[in-house]
């Protein structure tokens, strides 16, 4: 028996391409762990008219963790064209096989590291080093959408007195989302952010929010945050606007540490952030629950560049240096950063986002060099 069995989801596209780059670090760690690899995207949904088989599903139940590459997603009206002759008009509908998986595993974090690694060009400034914690299975994403407007829905929107402004509009000229959050959902991404900052030695987090508007939602979320930081009375506890923190993230990213936030505005504050530390080509992302994570860069399938193995491998690595941190391997977690950082630092491996000509699975062989 190996100490870890790692599901292994390539998925489509520049995925496949990531991923082979990372197996060659993971190996080169000698991390004792049997990799099994499993199926999803594209090519199954128009196979099998599922993104996600039970069968993937049923390998990550058997698994400690996952590392998934990127798939490929496409409109609802093109996805169903694409589908195999023998499964259309069956009213199948393409769900974003990540999302589902979020779901299922209850994967309520989505943990988003930006650190700027001394020498990458693309650094937008010095000692940036902070961590999102974004609320990843509720919020505005929850997914409760309604288009065109059911009665029976217009009818209990009523309850609302601001409702009266909308109330002539016909149903397929008003379309309506719902952000959805319950106080368990904040209390324990808020609570995570918290426990995070004092096991890594943070000295602050910071809530991203906008309950001055948002009074209901937000005003929940700020409610129970506040309950949390008092628990942390260690760590300082800061309040913010969304709108307000994208303009101090550009002028002062180095002023943050640790930022917590609902699922909406931690996407957003979450790509501005990688943005300041190299972009996707370093963006990395963890889908943590209590019992299962998954791990992955946060780019999708870049079809433009499929096949020609030139894409950087640097998000995915860091990918799976926090999965290692994750499954609780810290002395390998230290040792894949480390190499990856040299590499950064040394510059002589660098794929065209940094202005190189070095191949993903060259990148790869660098870092491994240096383990
Ligand atoms: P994308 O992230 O696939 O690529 C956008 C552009 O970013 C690329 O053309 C390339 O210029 C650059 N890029 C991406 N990864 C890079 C890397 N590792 N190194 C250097 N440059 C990199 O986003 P796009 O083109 O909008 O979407 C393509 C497909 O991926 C779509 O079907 C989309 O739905 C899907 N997607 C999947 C995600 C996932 O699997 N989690 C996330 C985002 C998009
Ligand atoms: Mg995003």
């Amino acid at each position: 028996m190996t100490k870890y069995r790692i599901a292994v989801l390539p998925g489509d596209g520049i995925g496949k391409e990531v991923i082979e780059a990372a197996m060659i670090v993971l190996k080169k760690l000698r991390l004792e762990a049997e990799y099994l690899y499993g199926d999803i995207g594209w090519e199954f949904w128009c196979r099998e008219g599922n993104a996600l088989p039970e069968r993937t599903i049923k390998l990550l139940r058997e698994t400690d963790a996952c590392l998934f590459g990127a798939i490929t997603s496409k409109p609802k009206e093109d996805a169903t064209k694409e589908l195999a002759p023998e499964l259309q008009g069956k009213g199948l509908s393409y769900i974003s096989p990540i999302v589902k998986l979020r779901q299922l595993f209850d994967l309520y974090i989505n943990l988003r590291p930006c650190k700027a690694y001394p020498g990458n060009p693309l650094n937008y400034r010095e000692n940036i080093d902070l961590v999102i914690f974004r609320e990843n299975t509720e919020g505005s994403y929850a997914g409760v959408e309604f288009y065109p407007l059911p009665d029976k829905v217009r009818e209990a929107l009523m309850l609302h007195p601001k409702m009266k402004d909308f109330q002539e509009v016909p149903a397929d000229q008003i379309a309506v989302s719902t952000r959805i959050m319950t106080a368990r959902g904040c209390e324990r991404i808020v609570k995570a952010a918290f426990e995070y900052a004092r096991q890594n030695h943070r000295k602050s987090v910071t809530l991203v929010e906008k309950p001055n508007v948002l009074r209901e939602t937000g005003g929940l979320m700020l409610k129970m945050a506040r309950k949390i930081a008092a628990q942390y009375p260690d760590i300082k506890f800061f309040e913010a606007n969304v709108d307000a923190m994208c303009m101090w993230l550009v002028k002062n990213p180095q002023d943050y540490e640790v930022l917590v936030a609902e699922n909406l505005f931690g996407d957003i504050i979450s790509d501005l952030s990688a943005q300041l530390v190299g972009g996707l080509g370093f963006a990395c992302a963890g889908n943590i629950g209590d019992n299962y994570a998954v791990f992955e860069p946060t780019h999708g399938s870049a079809p433009k560049y499929t096949g020609m193995y030139k894409v950087n491998p640097i998000a995915t690595l860091l990918a799976a240096k926090m999965m290692l941190e994750w499954l609780g391997e810290k002395d390998k977690a230290n040792t894949l950063e480390q190499a990856v950082a040299e590499v950064i630092r040394e510059g002589k491996a660098r794929t065209y986002d940094l202005g190189g000509t070095a191949k993903t699975l060259e990148v790869a062989e660098a870092v491994a060099s240096k383990i």
